[in-house]
């Protein structure tokens, strides 16, 4: 990277876009962000509660909000939320303002990763494996859409997957 360019990390719930965004940001020397927590921050309430309160209609809009100005940055890696693609503005935005990388990972994974996990509100609409099935048959041609980069994160450390986005990229 010649220049201090901005990394965002799409995929599903379960793909590591949290933890290899920490590792990428580490070794770059950027500054990393997740919009998760950049909204928990914002309204001083978990997501969980953001989607209580408001539904996720309030939450997306929270969200749109989020991506708005975390990509205003320059010098970044953002974890987004694995449903911000959804948003033709977020899509938009993400091309338009840094490198996207798609995180890819099996539906098998994406259950063990989020097994147990109360914070996502999406994965206690059902039998989880169904949500993110659904969920996946809906989203991928959307992830896929606005990535530079897929890279697979099965089977490899966070750190290693790190690695191999530097070397893309
Ligand atoms: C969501 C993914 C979550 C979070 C919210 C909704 C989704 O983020 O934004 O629970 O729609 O897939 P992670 O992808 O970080 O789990």
């Amino acid at each position: 990277m010649a220049e201090k360019r901005n990394i965002f990390l799409v995929g599903p719930m379960g793909a590591g876009k949290s933890t290899i965004g920490r590792h990428l940001a580490d070794e770059l020397h950027l500054e990393f962000y997740d919009s998760d927590q950049e909204i928990e921050r914002r309204t001083g309430a978990d997501i969980a509660w953001v989607f209580d309160l408001e539904g996720e209609e309030g939450f997306r809009v929270r969200e749109e909000n989020v991506i708005e100005d975390l990509t205003e940055k320059q010098g970044i890696v953002l974890a987004t939320g694995g449903g911000s693609i959804i948003s033709k503005k977020n899509r938009n935005r993400l091309s338009a303002r840094g490198i996207v990388v798609y995180l890819q990972t099996t539906i098998e994974k994406q259950v063990a990763r989020t097994q147990r996990d109360k914070r996502r509100p999406l994965l206690q609409n059902g039998e989880p494996e169904q949500v993110l099935r659904s969920l996946a048959d809906e989203r991928n041609p959307m992830y896929e859409e606005v990535a530079d980069y897929v890279v697979q994160t099965d089977d490899q450390s966070a750190r290693a997957v790190a690695n191999q986005i530097i070397e893309k990229i």
